[in-house]
C-alpha cells in the first residue's frame, strides 16, 4: 500500500516536473519570424551556426557575432546562396567596449534587434588546480559575463520592440557540477541566475522575453572525446537547434531542458552529495571529462 502511495507520488512528481513548466510559460505565437532580427553570439561553429541556419531559412534577419573569422565568412557565404539576410562581425563579446560598438553597428545595419541569443561559449576542461587564471577568466568572460555585455548592450533598444526576446544558452551542467568542469560549471550556474534575475527585472516589461535553454552534451567539438554515460546519449546540434528555433516561434519564454528528462534535476539535487558522489561514480560521469581537450 505504501510502495502504490509512493510509486505514484513519484509519478505524479515526474508529470509535474516535465510538462507544468510548458503549460505556465507565457507564450505569444510569432505568425513569422520574417520581421524579426536576431543576434547570435558565438554562431560561428556548432550549435550558433544551427541556429543562424534555422533562424535565416524562416525569414529572420541575423547578425553573428563571433571571433572565428573564417567560421563567419563560410556562414555568411551559405545563408546568402540560400537567399538569407546576414551580417558578420568579429567580435569577442567577453570584451564590454567591443560588445557595445557591435550593437551599433548592428542597430546601424537593421534599425532594430528583436531576438538576442547568448550562445558564445568555450571549456577548460581541466581540474581547478590546472587552471591558470587565464582560463578561469575566459570561461567567465565568454559564458557568463558577455551575457551581460550583449544583454545590456541591447536590452534598451528591445524594450522598445512590441516584442523581444532573449535566449540563453545555458547546460544542464547550471545545474549540477561536474569534476574537471569548475570554471564551466560556476559560469552556467551563474546563467541560470541571470536569466532568472532578467525575469524578475523585466516583471512589469512583459513584451521582452527571456528563455533560458539547459541541454545535456551536445555532438559539437566543445566536448570532443568525452565519454557519455549510457543515460546521456548526445543530443545533435540540428536537434537542440530545432528546439530553441521552435521556442522563438512560440514567443519564448521559461526553461527549454533537453533532454526532459532532466526535468528532473531540483529532485537530484535534494540528495545529498555523498550519494550524488556515488552515482558519479558508479555511472562513469566522475570521469567522463578526462580526455576532454577543451576550447582553442
Ligand atoms: N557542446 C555541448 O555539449 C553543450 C551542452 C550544453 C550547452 N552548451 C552550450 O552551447 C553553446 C554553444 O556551444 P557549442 O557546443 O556549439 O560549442 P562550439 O565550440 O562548437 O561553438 C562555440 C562558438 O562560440 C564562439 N566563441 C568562443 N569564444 C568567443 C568569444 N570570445 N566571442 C565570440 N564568440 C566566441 C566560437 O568561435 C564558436 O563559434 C555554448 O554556450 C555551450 O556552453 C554546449
Amino acid at each position: 500500500m505504501l510502495l502504490t502511495f509512493a510509486v505514484a507520488t513519484a509519478f505524479a512528481a515526474i508529470l509535474v516536473a516535465v510538462f507544468l513548466p510548458q503549460l505556465l510559460s507565457p507564450r505569444r505565437r510569432l505568425s513569422s519570424l520574417a520581421d524579426q532580427v536576431a543576434v547570435v553570439s558565438g554562431g560561428a561553429q556548432g550549435l550558433g551556426r544551427e541556429i543562424v541556419l534555422r533562424l535565416a531559412a524562416a525569414g529572420c534577419s541575423v547578425v553573428v557575432w563571433d571571433v572565428d573569422r573564417a567560421g563567419l565568412e563560410s556562414l555568411r557565404t551559405q545563408v546568402e546562396a540560400s537567399g538569407g539576410r546576414i551580417a558578420t562581425d568579429v567580435v569577442d563579446v567577453s570584451q564590454s567596449a567591443d560588445t557595445k560598438l557591435a550593437a551599433e553597428r548592428a542597430l546601424q545595419t537593421w534599425k532594430k534587434v528583436t531576438i538576442l541569443i547568448n550562445n558564445a561559449g568555450v571549456v577548460s576542461a581541466k581540474p581547478l588546480l590546472e587552471l591558470t587564471d587565464a582560463q578561469i577568466q575566459r570561461t567567465m568572460g565568454v559564458n557568463l559575463l558577455a551575457c551581460f555585455w550583449t544583454t545590456r548592450a541591447l536590452l534598451p533598444t528591445m524594450k522598445e520592440q512590441p516584442h523581444a526576446q532573449i535566449v540563453n544558452i545555458a547546460s544542464v551542467l547550471g545545474h549540477i557540477g561536474v569534476a574537471r568542469l569548475s570554471d564551466y560549471c560556476a559560469s552556467k550556474h551563474g546563467v541560470v541566475g541571470f536569466h532568472e534575475s532578467l525575469c524578475m527585472e523585466l516583471a512589469d516589461q512583459p513584451n521582452v522575453v527571456p528563455t533560458v535553454v539547459c541541454p545535456g552534451t551536445i555532438s559539437t567539438r566543445m566536448f570532443d572525446g568525452i565519454k557519455h554515460p549510457f543515460f546521456m546519449p548526445p543530443l545533435t546540434p540540428e536537434y537542440v537547434a530545432d528546439c530553441v528555433v521552435d521556442r522563438i516561434h512560440q514567443g519564448g519564454g521559461g526553461m527549454l531542458v533537453l533532454p526532459r528528462l532532466f526535468h528532473l534535476m531540483p529532485f537530484y539535487r535534494l540528495l545529498p552529495m555523498s550519494l550524488k558522489v556515488l552515482a558519479a561514480r558508479l555511472t562513469g560521469v566522475l570521469h567522463s571529462v578526462d580526455n576532454v581537450k577543451g576550447s582553442s
